[in-house]
């Protein structure tokens, strides 16, 4: 196992799972939770555009918000131009935040035609240079999240994690899949452990961890930290109870009344986040449709979760959903969690 408290740069982790960037989904009161229930060494933001940073938009910089409870926060940035990224980096570093993390992993044209995200990964001297300037710019540590490569014929994920080190990058996360296999395949944990295996500095695995056991599998193997993504998307307490696992521990049970708890504290904390309600008809409207998105994973592995997700995806109102939510998890036991724990 790594070095533990591990550390980014200056910044102490208390400790080495954490919650992986996921846009429309890793929003500051869904990171508020995970990071009540413990076990969490770092949330990252969902990614914000550098463009939209220097340019001050109102949108963007909502992306970036965050509260003192999510500390250590990272917030995951976007871009291809260095001087740009520098000056994001600041904007960052002027916000507060702990550690601001660069975007070398997003598949999406949209992102990956503006020469940002997993493009990056094509022109690694380029991609070292936005490091390079990063680093310069700021005394806040300055780390990367990369895929394994582009493509099947360039896995370049260990001459670039190397470069960015060169550069100035404080710590890497790599996501073991390519651009091209998308979320396809299997998360190659191997490559991850090899690149943990070359270079200096922290390397974060990430990829397919779904149960407790998986992340502490995964710690063992060699990296120093492990993000986990839809893992807790669908269960919330699973990095705390890696946490248990890693210390030897048994692993906590959570019950239906907590999992149902859980979605009505995150409808709670979202009533209150101020949003550019343009994004949505209604401060509700938009609430109900963060409901969903969560929805989509929260409701996998659950007896007749499909059919919470329907009805979910098919409310009308918010009161709507909290009574489905209320009737799923806290009507007379049907499921218990010890049944339901078992597929989460
Ligand atoms: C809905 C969703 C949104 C994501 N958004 C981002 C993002 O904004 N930045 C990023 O670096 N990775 C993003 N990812 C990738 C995850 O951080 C993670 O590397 C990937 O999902 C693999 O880990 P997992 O199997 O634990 O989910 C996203 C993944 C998902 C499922």
């Amino acid at each position: 196992m790594s070095e533990f408290p591990m550390r980014i740069g200056s910044v102490e982790l208390p400790s080495p799972f954490a919650v992986a960037p996921m846009a429309g989904m890793t929003d500051s009161a869904f990171r508020r939770l995970v990071k009540r229930l413990g076990g969490c060494g770092l949330v990252v933001t969902e990614m914000v555009s550098s463009e939209g940073l220097v340019r001050g938009i109102d949108r963007t910089l909502e992306y970036a918000e965050y509260t003192e409870e999510e500390r250590p926060i990272s917030i995951q940035i976007f871009g291809g131009d260095p001087e740009k990224m520098a000056a994001a980096a600041q904007i960052v570093e002027g916000m507060g935040a702990d550690i601001v993390d660069v975007n070398m992993g997003c598949p999406v044209p949209k992102i990956a035609k503006h020469n940002a995200g997993c493009s990056l990964m094509r022109e690694p001297q380029h991609a070292a240079s936005v490091i390079g300037a990063m680093a310069k710019a700021v005394k806040i540590p300055v780390t990367v999240k990369m895929r394994a490569g582009w493509n099947d014929q360039d896995r370049n994920a260990p001459t670039l994690a190397k470069m960015v080190q060169d550069a100035g990058a404080a710590a890497v996360a790599v996501h073991g899949r390519t651009a091209a296999q998308s979320y396809s395949g299997a998360a190659d944990w191997d490559l991850v452990a090899r690149i943990a295996d070359a270079i200096r500095i922290p390397v974060f695995g990430s990829g397919d961890c779904v149960e407790p056991e998986q992340i502490v599998d995964k710690l063992r193997a060699g990296v120093e930290g492990v993000l986990v993504g839809r893992g807790v998307l669908r269960n919330p307490w699973i990095l705390a109870q890696a946490e248990d696992l890693a210390e030897g521990r048994p692993m906590r049970r959570v019950s239906m009344q907590e999992r149902g708890q859980f979605l009505l504290d995150y409808i709670e904390l979202l009533q209150h986040e101020r949003v550019d309600d343009s994004r949505a008809t209604s401060h509700d409207r938009w609430v109900v449709n963060k409901l969903r998105a969560l929805a989509t994973y929260y409701t996998k592995g659950f007896e007749n979760g499909s059919h919470l997700r329907t009805a979910i995806n098919t409310a009308q109102s918010l009161s709507e959903v909290r009574e489905l939510i209320a009737g799923f998890f806290f009507a007379p036991v049907v499921a218990t969690a010890d049944t339901c724990s078992a597929a989460l």
